[in-house]
């Protein structure tokens, strides 16, 4: 009588039924959980899911590289926006080079025909990603220097807005009068 009382108790004890054995049998699988075992190789011939090239050499090596990104509306905004975040604080706002700190080190205007003509979009998102003399790199430079803030998709946004948005932006704020 008394061994029946104890077993009708444990069973309706939740703490006391969860630490029988059986109520881990659905977790312990044949599967690998996280930070279990070694990490699976990528198959042989995977590409990055955005398609775009990252692996470029050097600055050089980008010259002749074909714009990958459309010209669109959408992509001249988030130019405009990573532009005002990463590179207006030297070159300006609208690329007059009249930046806070582009003042003190001499950063060049964006605005010139050199920039705007005399260079390929390459070149740009070359010097985006590789950084110049002075100015920083935003891409991954293995081994070497570079920040890695912007993907590649991003410089190409950055460098649709150089090409198709900033000059337009400076004649409205000339225009406006700031
Ligand atoms: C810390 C200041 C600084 C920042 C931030 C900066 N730059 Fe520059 N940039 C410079 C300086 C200084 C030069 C000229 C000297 C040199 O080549 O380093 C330059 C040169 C350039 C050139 C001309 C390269 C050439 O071949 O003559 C381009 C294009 C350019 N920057 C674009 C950008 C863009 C786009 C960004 C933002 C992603 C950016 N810069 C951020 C300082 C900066």
């Amino acid at each position: 009588m008394k061994f029946k009382s104890v077993v009708a108790g444990a069973l309706m004890m939740p703490a006391v039924a969860l630490a029988w054995p059986w109520s881990t049998d659905m977790m312990n699988q044949p599967n690998i959980k996280p930070q279990e075992g070694p990490m699976a190789l990528f198959p042989d011939r995977s590409i990055p899911v955005e398609g775009i090239p990252t692996q470029v050499a050097d600055r050089e090596a980008s010259r002749d590289l074909q714009n990958p990104v459309p010209v669109t509306a959408e992509s001249v905004k988030k130019g405009r926006d990573l532009y005002k975040i990463y590179c207006g604080a030297c070159h300006g706002n609208t690329g007059t080079g009249d930046g806070a700190v582009g003042a003190k080190i001499g950063a060049i205007a964006l605005n010139t025909d050199y920039i705007q003509s005399g260079m390929t979009e390459g070149w740009i998102w070359g010097t985006i990603t590789f950084g110049s003399y002075v100015m920083p790199a935003y891409g991954v430079v293995q081994g070497k220097r570079g920040s890695n803030d912007l993907t590649v998709e991003e410089r190409w946004h950055v460098v649709n807005y150089i090409r198709n948005g900033m000059m337009k932006d400076a004649a409205a704020t000339t225009a406006a009068g700031n």
